[in-house]
């Protein structure tokens, strides 16, 4: 089978892809066909050995996938061969096929493309749990959201407004701001203008943001957490622009607001009731038709790199998919 092969960190160019062997369904796993892989932030650094964690060489990036059921160990019982199913594993996505523990796959709800079903787990569980369970918001609440057209920004903005939310859209170019409000934002403003605090008093009527959803770090979340409303909460989703933000103290005593912290990767193993109760919300909102995932560009598999140059040069707009297969 093909796969992308890293078999020494390096940025992006300088990897291949390969002929390798077909992965084996050990006990408790399934083997599944890949039909699309989705490229993360994280990917991107772990292909370049910038990770927190490394993988040890050789590996395949890829963490999320959506696919048909290829294979299954004579002790799973949940999956039979042919089923549609997305899922998530460490690494190994960019490739035909993956073998995974069956825990890690779930059936894809009906209608779902598998372009739309590789880009969706990790950033609507995200934004819903982060804006749900963490952040608390309310029907009627006033919901910034910076990096508004990436990943989880635009995941954000839906379940925004799925919750009841007035959604503002922070982004940096007009294509991205025009992005956002294709997918719901009700105001967008220019957080690179050095007024851009102005703009977003505006369009909170003077209130300030009642929720902040920030995947991006550095400089600009300082300023939003200037702007929060009083019992406001910022949630602290990741640090896309490379530097991680120190608040003074005084901030929060003064703006009488919270710094919430957010970090899907635990709550399997911290709080599943929550990770069960989040999955079922997102799942309910798909099979009714509420909730259609954002799928950005969709990139041919021998085009895998132009994939991660695309969301490494600060020009994707929503998650990047990769098609491999027919
Ligand atoms: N805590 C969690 O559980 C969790 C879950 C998923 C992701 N994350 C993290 O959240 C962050 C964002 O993920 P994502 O999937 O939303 O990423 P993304 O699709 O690349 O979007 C990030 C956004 O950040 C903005 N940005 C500002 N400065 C940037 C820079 N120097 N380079 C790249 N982007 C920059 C960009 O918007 P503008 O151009 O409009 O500024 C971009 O659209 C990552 O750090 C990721 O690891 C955390």
């Amino acid at each position: 089978m093909k796969a992308v092969v890293v078999e020494q960190y390096a940025p992006i160019d300088q990897i291949g892809l390969q002929e390798t062997g077909m992965p084996v369904a050990g006990p408790g796993q399934v083997r599944v066909r890949v039909q699309a892989a989705s490229i993360g932030f994280v990917d991107g650094l772990k292909v370049e050995g910038r990770y927190q964690t490394k993988d040890p060489l050789p590996f395949t990036p890829g963490a999320e996938f959506a696919g048909v059921v290829d294979a299954v160990a004579d002790d799973v019982t949940r999956f039979t061969p042919g089923m549609r199913v997305m899922g998530a594993a460490r690494s190994g996505a960019l490739a035909e096929y993956i073998a995974v523990p069956a825990t890690a796959v779930e059936i894809m709800p009906d209608g779902l493309s598998m372009e739309a079903a590789a880009a969706f787990r990790t950033n609507y569980l995200t934004a819903l749990y982060a804006l749900g369970e963490r952040g608390t918001l309310r029907a009627g609440e006033q919901l910034l959201v910076l990096g508004a057209a990436g990943g989880t920004g635009i995941a954000a903005i839906q379940i925004g407004k799925l919750l009841g939310a007035r959604v503002i859209a922070a982004a940096s170019t007009e294509e991205k701001r025009n992005f956002a409000a294709r997918f719901g934002a009700d105001a967008v403003v220019d957080y690179t203008r050095a007024d851009w605090r102005d703009a977003l008093k505006d369009a909170t009527g003077g209130h300030g943001a009642d929720v902040i959803f920030d995947p991006v770090g550095g400089e600009v979340s300082l300023q939003a957490f200037r702007s929060i409303a009083w019992n406001g909460r910022h949630l602290v989703v990741g640090f896309a622009a490379g530097t991680i933000p120190a608040l003074p103290f005084n901030l929060p005593l003064l703006k009488g607001g919270l710094l919430i912290g957010v970090d899907v990767a635990q709550i399997a193993r911290r709080e599943p009731e929550a990770q069960t109760r989040v999955m079922t919300q997102l799942s309910t909102w798909l099979n009714d038709g509420k909730l259609v995932p954002v799928v950005g560009h969709v990139f041919a598999f021998e085009d895998f790199r132009a994939a991660f140059r695309t969301m490494q040069t600060r020009a994707a707009l929503g998650k990047m998919v990769v098609r491999i297969g027919s």
